[in-house]
């Protein structure tokens, strides 16, 4: 997740990734625009709401389940690793792991600077013995981790389902990279969403209190205020359609009139009912969990599931190169 572009009032130049990101994807058939982009200030302030909805069961049920395999995941890993968790660690479920394994020294790794020091700090404040070693990078690629870590075994974290939101090919290349970036011995600690009745799936990402809504609009109103955008924003709508061959919730911004505005000078037309795809999140059942997995390197061990098999939690162990079946 980056930084706002905005912060107390003051006018920074907008990201060159996102200008192109949203320039191309607009003009692109169909239009889609990478769902990274959502998380400025106020699309960060609303994820955090949506953790909250009755609705949206992923964020309690992950971490409940994390609860009770926790303790687990200590027996089968032992004792002395570093935890290096892949993303912003400013949710309430590291303290859980990091309870539970009490490892040598714990790595967030994410490419915001901003993000990973204030969610260090919080940590450093709950564990004040603990080695934290904040790591500013881009996790898609395989990394070299800090030297203080490199003879330990690592326990690799990537809670939230948020290798949902990347289309399969995606998802096995930051597997793959999470092997090659962990090394030898490393086990990786991993939640997906279950595909379920998709009733459920589309009141999660289309809640009645419309903060969804909000979040996907917010798209709209950051391209306005960062790229001199003129989206009339009240003439888009938000979809959240469930993609059954794909095993995806779609989320989409559709025209509800014919729509003309610019964004950074370029001109744009949309007619009613064209949408602009924002984001995927896909769903895995157990089969479909163990076989990304082994796609990207790594053999399942184990896994836990809350009472309704709504959400599951993998570990997996690196696998070894081998040349033979
Ligand atoms: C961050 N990610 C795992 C969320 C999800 O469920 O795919 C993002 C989200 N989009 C709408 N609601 C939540």
């Amino acid at each position: 997740m980056l930084k706002p572009e905005v912060e107390d009032g003051e006018q920074r130049l907008a990201d060159p990734q996102f200008r192109a990101d949203v320039l191309d994807g607009l003009a692109a058939k169909p239009r889609a625009i990478p769902a990274r982009w959502f998380y400025d200030l106020r699309g960060s302030e609303l994820f955090e709401e949506i953790t909250d909805l009755p609705e949206y069961y992923p964020t309690r049920t992950e971490r409940a389940i994390l609860e009770v395999a926790c303790p687990a995941v200590a027996e089968i890993a032992g004792r002395g690793r570093a935890v290096v968790e892949f993303g912003s660690g400013s949710s309430t479920k590291t303290p859980i792991l990091l309870r539970a394994v009490a490892p040598d020294a714990y790595v967030p790794i994410d490419i915001s600077g901003a993000f990973l020091r204030e969610s260090s700090r919080l940590l450093s404040d709950q564990f004040p013995e603990l080695l934290i070693l904040p790591f500013e990078a881009d996790f898609m690629r395989p990394m070299t981790l800090p030297r203080a870590i490199a003879a330990v075994p690592k326990l690799g974290f990537f809670p939230g389902s948020t290798i949902g939101n990347m289309i399969p090919l995606m998802a096995v290349d930051l597997l793959r990279a999470m092997r090659t970036s962990l090394g030898v011995g490393a086990m990786l600690l991993v939640g997906m969403d279950r595909i379920k009745d998709p009733a459920v799936l589309e009141r999660a990402y289309d809640d009645p209190a419309g903060v969804t809504a909000a979040f996907n609009l917010n798209l709209l109103e950051r391209i306005n205020r960062e790229l001199a955008g003129t989206i009339p924003v009240e003439a888009f709508r938000h979809r959240a359609i469930w993609n059954d061959d794909r095993a995806r919730i779609e989320m989409h911004l559709e025209a509800t009139r014919d729509v003309a505005f610019d964004v950074d000078g370029r001109d744009f037309a949309m007619a009613a009912g064209e949408t602009i795809h924002t984001e995927n999140s896909h769903k895995y059942g157990g089969r479909d969990a163990r076989i990304l997995l082994r796609s990207g390197g790594w053999t399942p061990i184990a896994e836990w599931t809350d009472p309704d098999g709504l959400f599951a939690v993998y570990l997996a162990e690196a696998q070894a190169v081998r040349a033979a079946p």
